[in-house]
């Protein structure tokens, strides 16, 4: 009997325990239903591919990008708010321009910017009322209206609409189609998020083509618009492309400065005088040098400016300023 009372007295301090730790420190998990969503970081845990892609893209840096401060004065400008730290664009509806958004705007163009409903849901390619999102199937995600609120400003759907891209058979691809391929070339494996764009050189070099040849002792150059799905380059305010020439150096010397030659650019509002020549999908721009020194061996090179003005623009620097996206050389 003596031997058995130090057990009960176990027994019933564990029993007490359990009840404690069942009554307080473990609540029932919440339903499905009641999960809701209010930052980016949530959905990190359950979609760590789309999350990992996102973060290192330009949508989730739209609120930190330093050009952007510099222009906007720190977002003084508040006008500037709308589009680089938006509410979710299917609560503002498509068509309609997007509205500012109050809280977390450092996470930029984030998860819930694309993916929230009005109704907490999640949109998406699949109906799950019991997956934790509740994710719904929203067609429109992957049409070019969707990114139109903010990408129309400067008219890139609009040039798309104007390609054979936008004529719907088997040409046909839209933004996301480009934008954003399927992981591994794989529908099963979903879409990649890191939304490449003027920043990515494999991209840029898939937009344009650059040739060149001799007509009548002179050199001709020309930039075909082959793989963007609207003008190139598409932003008006902030980006340029630009061609240059110059003599091949001799052996034993240093290369000559580069010779400007055409801009690709639609000005922007202050740039007067100034006309539009960005390149429409599928045109091509030719240019002859008429320079006697382009007679010789010659270096030829495009180049993409992801800021659209030169240090000094007597001299740009092209190599310094720009990245480069073709070069080709010519003999005499
Ligand atoms: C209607 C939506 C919208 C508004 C309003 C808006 N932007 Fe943007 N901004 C965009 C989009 C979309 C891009 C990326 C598109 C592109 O590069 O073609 C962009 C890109 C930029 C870039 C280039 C960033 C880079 O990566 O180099 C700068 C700089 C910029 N915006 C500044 C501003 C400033 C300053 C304002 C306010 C005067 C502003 N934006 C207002 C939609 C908007
Ligand atoms: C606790 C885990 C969890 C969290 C948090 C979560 N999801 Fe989900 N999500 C799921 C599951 C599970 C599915 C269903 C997958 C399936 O059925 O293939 C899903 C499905 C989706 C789908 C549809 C997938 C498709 O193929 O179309 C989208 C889009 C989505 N989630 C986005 C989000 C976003 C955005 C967030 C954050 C706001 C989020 N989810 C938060 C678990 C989660
Ligand atoms: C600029 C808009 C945009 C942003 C920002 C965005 N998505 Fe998406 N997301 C899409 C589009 C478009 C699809 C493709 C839908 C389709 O194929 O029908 C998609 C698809 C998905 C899917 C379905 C499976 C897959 O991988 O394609 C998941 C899950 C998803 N997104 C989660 C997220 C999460 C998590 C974030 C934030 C880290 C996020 N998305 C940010 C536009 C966006
Ligand atoms: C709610 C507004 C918004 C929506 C919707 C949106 N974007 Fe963007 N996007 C932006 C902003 C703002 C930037 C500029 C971010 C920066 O560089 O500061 C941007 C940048 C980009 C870039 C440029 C990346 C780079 O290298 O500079 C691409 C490409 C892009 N978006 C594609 C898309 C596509 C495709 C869609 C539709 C599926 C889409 N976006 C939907 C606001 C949006
Ligand atoms: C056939 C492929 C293709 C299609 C379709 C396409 N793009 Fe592009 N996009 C490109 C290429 C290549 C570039 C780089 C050259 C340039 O800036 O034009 C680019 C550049 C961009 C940029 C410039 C980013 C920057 O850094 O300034 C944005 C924004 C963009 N595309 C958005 C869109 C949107 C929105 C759509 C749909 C209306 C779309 N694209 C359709 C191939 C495509």
């Amino acid at each position: 009997m003596t031997a058995l009372r130090p057990a009960l007295g176990l027994l019933v301090a564990a029993l007490a325990l359990w009840l404690a730790w069942a009554l307080f420190a473990a609540p029932a998990p919440a339903p499905a239903q009641a999960r809701t969503f209010n930052s980016s970081r949530q959905c990190q845990e359950c979609h760590s591919a789309p999350y990992a892609e996102w973060e290192v893209s330009w949508h989730a840096q739209s609120w930190n990008d330093p050009e952007v401060r510099k222009l906007s004065g720190d977002f003084a400008n508040t006008d500037c708010i709308d589009c680089h730290a938006p509410r979710p664009v299917l609560e503002t509806g498509l068509g309609q321009r997007v509205l500012p958004r109050v809280a977390r705007r450092v996470e930029g163009v984030d998860c819930l910017t694309c993916h929230l409903l009005p109704d907490g849901r999640i949109a998406g390619t699949i109906e799950n009322p019991s997956a934790p999102c509740r994710p719904t199937e929203r067609r429109e995600l992957v049409q070019p209206e969707f990114c139109a609120p903010c990408h129309d400003q400067h008219g890139t759907v609009q040039q798309w609409k104007a390609t054979p891209f936008a004529q719907q058979g088997p040409g046909f691809r839209n933004c996301v189609d480009c934008h954003m391929p399927f992981r591994d070339a794989d529908p099963a494996r979903g879409r990649d998020h890191t939304m490449h764009g003027g920043h990515d050189p494999a991209l840029l070099r898939a937009a344009a083509e650059l040739r060149a040849h001799r007509a009548e002792g002179a050199l001709v150059v020309e930039v075909e618009n082959v793989g963007a799905g609207h003008n190139y380059p598409t932003d008006e305010r902030s980006r340029a492309s630009d061609l240059f020439w110059r003599p091949l150096a001799e052996p034993g010397s240093g290369p000559l400065p580069w010779r400007h030659l055409y801009r690709f650019r639609n000005p922007y509002r202050y740039e007067v005088g100034l006309e539009n020549t960005e390149l429409p999908f599928g045109q091509t721009v030719t240019i002859r040098v008429d320079d006697p020194q382009s007679a010789g061996p010659v270096e030829v090179a495009l180049f993409y400016k992801l800021s659209p003005y030169w240090s000094d623009p007597q001299r740009p620097d092209p190599e310094r300023e720009a990245t480069l996206v073709h070069r080709i050389e010519v003999a005499p």
